[in-house]
């Protein structure tokens, strides 16, 4: 028997199992989620068994914190007179907890891309928050997403990404099949009350959109763990699902390399930066503003997503060289994903939160296969982009240390610009309330 308590807004609690006979033990209390726990009780020995009574305690003076600071923004007032988030939502760490919970480990989030477990056998790891995941496909191809943690004693399991026919965990070698069973307990003898079946590794919602592979980290229709494309993609992108499938979803496009930043800044810094409608382009990128038409910068917000367009213009800044193309589209999905495609180039930014004062953005680039053999090309290109990308670390480590600063408090959108930031705060507002 298993029981699941779900829980809502949190950052901690306790679970209290009550059991009045005191005959058999709990076998297992575990957490298989971020927000849920699940407890299993050996049944086979009392025939006549108790009734369980589960109840839990919610520890929430951090929540009631958290929740105080969401109200020092308002979405109502008018983005002509409204403030910016005060500077808490990107320092405080109850805040960050409560983002976790409601932003992060509900709903679809981007965390890799479908080359990455494109055969049989092939995996990869991450972490968002406190889940540790774990994206394979089992030897049948099925698609398969887990909690990558064993179930012994919850050493990580598999690490890095790459290949394997099973998961052995380091510590002391149980082993995992890619479809999460758990094929071998080393030197298990004399244990008791120990079902196999009930050991296997914890599985997480997985899907694929266009190139994209998602996870959904709520613990409900586990069942159904791959899910279909078409409703993902619906939940996710909303009425922008269908502009960016004809943008994104290229077949043409493939994987090239990946680039890794850690930045000091909280992830939001960094998403803002991104969302300002172009403002600070011609200020702090002069190389790539010289590459782009900003007279043509437009932006359009969707539910979840906004899309800000500008046409290039290689001929000003180097004709032999059109890295940009004739329009770049970069798209942002809430939370944390952007999606820029320009000339023969798409690139992906996932912002990963590490702490309220920390992130890491994960970079993936892809091109039109006809020119990734152009080294000279490829090349430059990317020493292009990744300028502009040290550009920006600067800014936003240069904004947190502001935001941090006794001077600082909330700030102000310039409205023809900054629709789409001020569109990220105000989604963010309604999922922290919600
Ligand atoms: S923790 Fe994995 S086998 Fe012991
Ligand atoms: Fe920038």
């Amino acid at each position: 028997m298993a029981i699941m308590i779900q829980r809502s807004i949190t950052s901690s609690f306790l679970v209290e199992i009550k059991n009045p006979s005191n005959k058999f033990p709990l076998h297992y209390l575990y957490k298989i989620g971020p927000r849920s726990f699940c407890c299993s009780f050996n049944l086979s020995k009392p025939k006549k068994h108790p009734i369980y009574k589960c109840s839990f305690t919610v520890s929430s003076s951090l929540d009631k914190e958290a929740q105080t600071l969401i109200q020092q923004f308002n979405p109502q007032i008018p983005i002509e007179e409204a403030l910016t988030p005060p500077s808490s939502w990107y320092t405080d760490p109850s805040f960050h907890s409560l983002e976790l919970q409601q932003v992060f480990y509900r709903g679809w989030q981007a965390v890799g891309y479908t080359q990455q477990i494109k055969d049989p056998h092939q995996y990869f790891t991450g972490r968002l928050g406190n889940v540790e995941y774990v994206v394979c496909r089992d030897g049948n191809g099925k698609l398969h997403a887990f909690h990558n943690v064993c179930r012994h004693h919850a050493s990580l399991l598999a690490s890095g990404s790459g290949q394997k026919s099973c998961f052995v965990c380091p510590y002391h070698g149980w082993t995992y099949g890619l479809d999460g069973t758990l094929l071998k307990a080393n030197r298990i003898s004399g244990i008791k009350n120990f079902r196999v079946h009930e050991m296997g590794l914890v599985p997480l919602r997985v899907a694929i959109w266009g190139p994209f592979v998602l996870l959904n980290f709520e613990t409900e229709n586990l069942l159904q763990q791959e899910s279909q494309s078409n409703i993902v993609g619906d939940e996710w992108l909303g009425s922008s699902s269908e502009l960016l499938s004809t943008r994104i979803n290229d077949s043409s496009l493939k994987f090239l390399c990946r680039h890794e930043y850690t930045i000091n800044c909280n992830w939001k810094v960094f998403c803002d930066n991104y969302l300002d409608g172009g403002y600070h382009v011609p200020y702090a990128h002069k190389g790539l503003a010289s590459g782009l038409k900003l007279e043509s910068y437009s932006s359009i917000v969707y539910e979840k997503v906004s899309i800000q367009k500008c046409d290039g213009d290689a001929t000003e800044s180097a004709p032999d060289f059109d890295r940009l193309g004739s329009k770049a589209l970069y798209a942002f999905i809430y939370p944390n994903f952007m999606v820029n495609r320009y000339g023969p180039w798409m690139d992906t930014n996932l912002v990963v939160p590490l702490g309220p004062r920390k992130c890491q953005v994960i970079f993936d680039y892809f091109l039109d296969t006809s020119l990734k053999d152009d080294h000279d090309f490829v090349e430059r290109s990317l020493k292009e982009s990744e300028r502009v990308q040290v550009e920006d670390i600067i800014l936003c480590e240069s904004v947190q240390r502001g935001i941090e600063s006794p001077a600082y408090c909330c700030g102000r959108y310039a409205p023809t610009v900054e629709k789409p930031m001020h569109h990220f705060h105000c989604l963010l507002y309604e999922n922290l309330c919600n």
